[in-house]
């Protein structure tokens, strides 16, 4: 094996992933009928598994597909696959879908889901975007109304995406009806008046494992926050701007639009959160070995 592949598992066996195949007639490919989770890991420390999994039942259920798995077996895959990854810091991938049947848009009968995962080393944000921000640009949330469920049909978002990518940023901040509701790929947090802002979990944005994380780590320092609508006046308003996802940790918004937000540099309640996350990280990597719950 090419000590750079990644390591996947594929419907009961872990493998190389470029010997990994699938059918096209996998409903993953063609209807774009499945589900997935990122997961990140620290020092070979799964982050938050319980959330994920949980979320994992959440996008199933949401579209009637049953788990394929037990949470015994899905912990057992995942500590086999972290213990494979070559890297200590790990960003797993992990896809349910539908199954292989014929084309017909309605569910197969009898048919297993596939299950698929990989790992591959975690690129969390560059120093550089970290200390200097990143740029975004705003756009309308065309997406559908289901967007609490992590389905791999992503095309409105990577078509969103690269919007942003066209125009120099790295990412979209969506409205809808004139309200903030998420990034393409990430929620959104804002700063006024000094109190940092969400909106909440609903069916328009997905309930993000590191929008938790950082509602955690505001109230634990005594940082003030509120969860609830934000309108779009009082984005183009904000003293920050912040994304959040897996992959990215918490990063500084600090150009929308073309136009600086706050002073243009990421700001202090920025720099307190990304220090947090990175003592949290670093109790996570000194946590005892199998640790799958944060
Ligand atoms: N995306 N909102 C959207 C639309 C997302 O795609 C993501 C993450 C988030 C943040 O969720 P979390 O904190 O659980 O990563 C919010 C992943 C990383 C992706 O699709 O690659």
């Amino acid at each position: 094996m090419d000590a750079n592949d990644s390591i996947a598992y594929l419907n009961g066996e872990f493998l190389p992933l470029s010997k990994a195949r699938i059918s096209p007639l996998d409903r993953g490919f063609i209807y774009g009928d499945g589900v997935y989770e990122v997961i990140p890991v620290y020092g070979r420390r799964v982050f938050r598994w319980e959330d994920h999994l949980r979320r994992l039942d959440h996008s199933l259920d949401g579209i009637r597909l049953p788990n394929p798995y037990t949470h015994a077996q899905w912990t057992q895959i995942i500590r086999e696959l972290v213990q494979r990854g070559a890297h200590e810091d790990q960003s797993l991938y992990l896809q349910v879908t539908r199954g292989v049947a014929k084309r017909d848009h309605a569910f197969p009968k009898g048919v297993p889901a596939t299950v698929f995962l990989m790992t591959n080393a975690l690129s969390v944000p560059t120093q550089e975007a970290v200390d200097a921000g990143v740029a975004a640009i705003s756009l309308p949330d065309n997406r559908w109304l289901r967007c609490n469920l992590k389905t791999t049909s992503l095309l409105p978002n990577v078509l969103l995406r690269q919007l942003a990518i066209d125009a120099g940023a790295v990412e979209a901040v969506l409205l809808r009806d004139g309200l903030l509701t998420e990034g393409a790929a990430s929620n959104i947090f804002l700063v006024k008046d000094g109190v940092l802002l969400v909106p909440p979990k609903s069916h328009l944005t997905l309930p993000g494992i590191t929008y938790d994380v950082v509602l955690e780590l505001a109230q634990k320092d005594g940082m003030r926050y509120e969860i609830r609508e934000v309108s779009e006046a009082e984005l183009r308003s904000a003293q920050e701007l912040w994304l959040s996802s897996s992959t990215r940790e918490v990063l500084a918004i600090t150009r929308l639009d073309d136009k600086a937000v706050g002073n243009g540099r990421p700001g202090p309640l920025f720099r307190r959160m990304y220090t947090l996350f990175q003592e949290l990280k670093a109790q996570v990597r000194r946590a005892p070995e199998p640790q799958m719950h944060a």
